[in-house]
């Protein structure tokens, strides 16, 4: 079973999108499971989850020994695995860009320890004490790592086998083979005076292979354009 266990100081968040459809279903197979540490339990009246930056500077760092006490209590839902072969996440703007093949990699693991930042941060050292790997989903900034640790769990989840209704499907979506996909089209046949493209209704399979493959390097190609305009 793949385990994703995540260290949070808003826990009401989870399990949302996590917990519907096909993750639900797969959920209830027990081909993954979920578990949530609530950060603020291990914080107290005299000390609590985050503090001042030393140096200066806005906002609050949440404490190292706050974390840490949470994520000892965290490793406890994987005492029966090999933790090495658990993926520890720290999830922050200034990590590594999550993508396709990162989730695929994940999948090879035995479950995910995801941590989500808030407020200004987390203290540094807890980062480096637990050699956690930093991951960002994008060049923007959140207001905490909660989001992200949805998409990467949906991300990772929806790939694991016998989750998936139609397991080709995953060998044909976007961004397999670097590719994006073709687009589309079911019933009705005209809509809105949009009619769904000939070929697709032909019946020649040879044809419409060829009509997907070049609108998704067309697609791809177009995207990419589009991208490379926005990062610049
Ligand atoms: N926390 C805040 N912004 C984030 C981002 N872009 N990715 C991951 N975690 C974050």
């Amino acid at each position: 079973m793949y385990k994703i266990n995540i260290i949070t100081a808003f826990p009401e968040i989870f399990p949302g999108s996590l917990d519907v459809s096909i993750l639900a279903k797969a959920r209830k197979k027990k081909i993954w499971d979920l578990n949530i540490v609530d950060l603020k339990k291990y914080s107290s009246q005299n000390k609590s989850m985050d503090d001042k930056p030393f140096g200066g500077g806005p906002g609050m760092v949440i404490r190292a020994d706050v974390l840490q006490n949470a994520y000892e209590k965290a490793k406890i839902f994987f005492e029966d695995y090999n933790f090495e072969n658990v993926e520890k996440i720290m999830l922050t703007p200034d990590g590594e860009e999550f993508n396709h093949s990162i989730a695929e990699a994940l999948t090879k693991k035995k479950g995910l320890l995801i941590i989500c930042g808030r407020y200004e941060g987390v203290d540094e050292r807890f980062i480096e004490y637990n050699n956690l790997r930093k991951i960002s989903i994008g060049k923007y900034v959140l207001c905490g790592g909660e989001s992200a640790a949805s998409v990467i769990s949906e991300a990772v989840l929806r790939l694991l086998p016998n989750v998936l209704g139609n397991e080709k499907s995953k060998l044909e979506e976007s961004f397999v083979n670097g590719m994006l996909e073709y687009p589309h089209y079911t019933k009705p046949r005209v809509w809105n005076n949009l009619s769904v493209p000939e070929v697709l209704l032909s019946g020649n399979h040879k044809e419409i292979r060829k009509w997907r493959s070049e609108k998704a390097l067309y697609l791809t190609k177009k995207v990419m354009k589009k991208n490379k305009k926005n990062d610049s």
